[in-house]
């Protein structure tokens, strides 16, 4: 499987000059994942701007190393946290990514950079005459209409309607177009009916569709995957040993990281969580649950299910109270009482619904192999809890006052009391399951063919092809840029 980069030369000859017209530069991969490689000019233009302007030079700012800082930032080394054992209950070391210091404070930019990009340098999307259509449970149509706006593209963000109020908000004055599909979190099925229909209405557009979209797997793979090996070299001791990473699989785009540590790393291991509320990979199940971003109700085309060791499915109870413990003066106060130091307690709003989620998921990880202090389990922290502040409010309204007596209750059970329920190892026939089940949505329902499941399933080179081609799409932007005729 290759991501199609055929030329369309009128078409990029538009996109040029309308990119030309805006004053607008594509940063390569190699300097999403490098900054150093940025030209001064560049980040001295950079020094005004505000992390989630919408201004072109923001495209610089879709990278894991911005400095933590809302205005006018360079570049320091990958944002990460490292968790310490007062708090997860294990010995092992867990370590997270962060994701809130990217523009839009969600990683999700880049996921739809991986997707829009190559489309546009190559002239398949055409900004003058096209709108770019970006189906999401909320994140990545933030990041996209985000990316569509510095990238001087027309809109249309498709998210589910129950999704934060925040997400809203923001997207109400980025997107051309928002529409909000039936249901909450879980309601994928909705957003895709949402796409054939716009696909039919006869509109130009191109839906950018994260869940079958290769940009995304690409992008995490190559930017993120960097991003683990950089924080890894900087906190590996002689004696630690990387034992593998946790993610959930909304559209299976950041668990593409995994693959890349598992080439650097083999015998690491790779678990995708999930809701326990909706354990697709863990039991075929379906239902409704409050871990915004991580869908669900069916495989991702785009998951390398073969290289999945576990799937693990996190109680959203657990994750919505988690949150109150973490954020609410009580359950900081307690958490301090109880020996975590208070630098990592005044950063735990670090963490989004689905950053707790994956912060259980290494945990239970660590648990179920029995790691120990010298070993290191990886994460990320997709957003964090500057997009759910409404979700603490309701909660404070519905339930009351957050109580020393909660706070106890939260850490004992969800935190200490954490244990390998809801966890089942792979062995080859449970991973061709769950590939199986892409079937049901992807085939039945979305297009794909008999012989391109097959082909993911059975062609050894399916997912590596894709991974090969970031020199090829890098090359495809500088001669962009060159064409704008704005790099000198
Ligand atoms: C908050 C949040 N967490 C997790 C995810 C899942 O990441 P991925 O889609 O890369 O699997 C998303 C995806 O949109 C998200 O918005």
């Amino acid at each position: 499987m290759k991501i199609d980069l055929h030329i369309e030369g009128e078409r990029r000859q538009r996109a040029i000059q309308r990119v030309r017209e805006r004053n607008i530069i594509i940063p390569t991969f190699a300097q999403m994942k490098d900054p150093t490689l940025i030209p001064n000019k560049i980040k001295e233009s950079l020094k005004p701007v505000g992390l989630w302007d919408v201004n072109p030079r923001n495209l610089f700012r879709i990278t894991w190393k911005n400095e933590p800082v809302p205005q006018g930032g360079l570049y320091h080394g990958v944002n990460f946290i490292e968790l310490p054992s007062s708090l997860t209950g294990t010995e092992a070391r867990v370590i997270a990514l962060v994701g809130k210091w990217f523009p839009t404070g969600a990683h999700k930019v880049g996921a739809a950079f991986g997707c829009l990009v190559p489309r546009l340098v190559t002239g398949q999307f055409d900004p003058t005459t096209q709108k770019a259509v970006w189906p999401s449970t909320g994140n990545y149509c933030r990041g996209g209409a985000y990316d569509s706006a510095l990238l001087a593209c027309e809109s249309i963000a498709i998210l589910p309607e129950g999704m934060s109020r925040e997400r809203f908000d923001w997207l109400a004055k980025i997107a051309g177009e928002v529409i909000a599909t039936p249901g909450s979190e879980s309601n994928v099925k909705e957003i895709f009916d949402k796409c054939w229909e716009l696909r039919n209405s006869g509109e130009d557009l191109m839906i950018f569709n994260q869940f079958d979209e290769f940009g995304n797997y690409l992008w995490h793979y190559e930017v993120t995957g960097h991003a683990m090996e950089e924080v890894l070299q900087k906190v590996m001791g002689p004696r630690d040993t990387y034992r593998g990473m946790a993610s959930a699989t909304g559209s299976a785009g950041t668990i593409a990281s995994g693959d890349y540590m598992k080439q650097l790393f083999p015998g690491s291991k790779i678990v995708a969580s999930e809701a326990l509320q909706c354990p697709t990979l863990l039991e075929n199940g379906f239902g409704a649950h409050r871990i915004e971003g991580i869908g669900d109700k069916h495989v991702p085309w785009i998951h390398n299910t073969k290289n999945t060791d576990i799937v693990v499915a996190i109680d959203d109870e657990a994750v919505v109270n988690l949150s109150r413990l973490f954020n609410e003066p009580a359950g900081r106060s307690y958490l301090v009482k109880k020996g975590v130091p208070e630098g990592i307690v005044s950063q735990l709003d670090l963490m989004g619904f689905s950053g707790i989620s994956n912060v259980l998921s290494a945990i239970k990880m660590a648990k179920y192999y029995e790691l120990g202090e010298n070993d290191i389990v990886l994460t990320v922290l997709t957003d964090s809890m500057e997009l759910y502040g409404s979700r603490l409010r309701e909660m404070h309204a519905e339930f009351g006052e957050y109580s020393e007596t909660d706070a106890a209750a939260h850490f004992a059970r969800y935190l200490k009391g954490q244990s390998t329920d809801n966890m089942l190892e792979l062995n080859y026939t449970d991973r061709r399951r769950v590939h199986n089940l892409k079937y049901f949505t992807w085939v039945e329902q979305q297009g794909k063919t008999y012989e391109e499941i097959q082909d993911q399933w059975y062609e050894r080179d399916y997912f590596s092809d894709v991974q090969k081609q970031v020199p090829e799409i890098d090359a495809l932007i500088e001669e962009f840029n060159h064409d704008v005729g704005l790099v000198k």
